[in-house]
């Protein structure tokens, strides 16, 4: 009798460990190693519950009983326990992971075209949406493209006009984007309708409407046939589609070495549109480009015969452009990276 009371102690002993262990733990993990030590295969319950067949009916009635009501007591302890600790877990974690959505986004200022480039693209467009394509020419070019099959040679007094950069005999930074008119006709025959946009040097001290960088977008049509009266179409519709459909063209004669007639072309002002403002210096007007019908020796230059087939070109000034397009006073505005200025620009 005194054997099954010591061990009915030993069970009850065993019991209040294991609920202390159980209630005393503060991690999942810990609950475990508790588990194992009250009810794994080593444990001291488990010991005893393998004795039982070695003891009386009774005792081992009584003993089984105890154990097993221990075991669920236990058990249902783990359980409660577990869902405590797991759900304190959880929320540790959600804490750790949170994040603070009342703090201001570190948001990236998305990126847009430089103003020159955004005009490059509207200039390009009007001429591509008439049927003309894109051409391409080094900014470092030769003498004979950019002067002497333009009707210049080497004694041409225009030539001082140009105000080149030379990097070596015969070879400089092109003053302008006419040198690709030359190598355009070189490589393909008429009919020929390209624009060319690109940046050009010059030997100019920067002030408020010079610029030893810059850029220009060419024109070149190239045909049987081609008149005056096309070059004028052209260039009205042109300032149409740029500055708005009430602005005007307007020719002045001018003189160009590889264009005869050659021009000045004018366009109204936006702003005023023609009256006489500010903007346009109480003219009305505002020059944009020079053009012309391409000169004959220049057709010969590259091979073609003025006689079956005729041409006419322009120049714009894309600083010009802009300028006149937005009512900007000073071209240094557009090579001083002042962000002010530029995010005008944003898409
Ligand atoms: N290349 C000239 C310049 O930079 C502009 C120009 C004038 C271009 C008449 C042309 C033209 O194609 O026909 O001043």
């Amino acid at each position: 009798m005194s054997d099954i009371a010591g061990l009915i102690q030993t069970v009850e002993r065993e019991q209040v460990a294991a609920l202390e262990r159980i209630a005393l733990s503060t991690k999942v993990a810990e609950l475990e190693e508790a588990e194992i030590a009250a009810i794994g295969r080593k444990a001291p319950m488990s010991a005893l519950k393998r004795e039982l067949g070695g003891l009386s009916e009774e005792d081992r009635r009584t003993l089984g009983r105890l154990l097993n009501d221990a075991r669920l007591t236990i058990e249902a302890a783990l359980d409660g326990r577990r869902g405590q600790l797991q759900a304190r877990e959880e929320e540790a974690a959600l804490q750790h992971d949170s994040a603070d959505i009342t703090l201001p986004p570190r948001l990236r200022a998305p990126g847009h075209p430089h103003p020159i480039s955004i005009v490059i693209d509207r200039i390009v467009d009007v001429f591509v949406g008439m049927g003309y394509r894109v051409a391409e020419g080094p900014e470092v070019e030769t003498d004979f493209y950019s002067f002497e099959a333009l009707n210049m040679p080497a004694d041409h007094p225009a030539r001082s006009g140009f105000d080149t950069m030379y990097l070596s005999e015969g070879v400089a930074l092109r003053p302008h984007t006419s040198p690709v008119q030359v190598r355009a006709m070189m490589e393909q025959s008429p009919p020929i309708y390209v624009v060319v946009p690109g940046r050009c040097y010059r030997r100019d001290s920067f002030d408020a409407s010079h610029s030893p960088v810059f850029h220009q977008v060419e024109g070149l049509a190239v045909d049987r046939g081609i008149s005056f009266a096309d070059l004028k179409g052209t260039l009205a519709e042109f300032a149409r589609a740029l500055f708005g459909p009430e602005e005007r063209v307007r020719f002045r004669p001018s003189y160009f070495p590889f264009t005869e007639p050659s021009a000045e072309i004018d366009v109204s002002c936006p702003t005023c549109h023609g009256a006489g403002c500010a903007s346009c210096g109480w003219s009305g007007w505002l020059e944009i480009m020079g053009a012309g019908m391409v000169h004959p020796n220049e057709l010969r230059a590259v091979g073609y015969d003025p006689q079956d087939v005729s041409g006419f070109a322009f120049g714009m000034g894309v600083e010009r452009v802009a300028m006149v397009a937005y009512g900007i006073k000073d071209i240094r505005q557009f090579f001083e990276n002042d962000m002010r200025f530029l995010a005008g620009f944003a898409g």
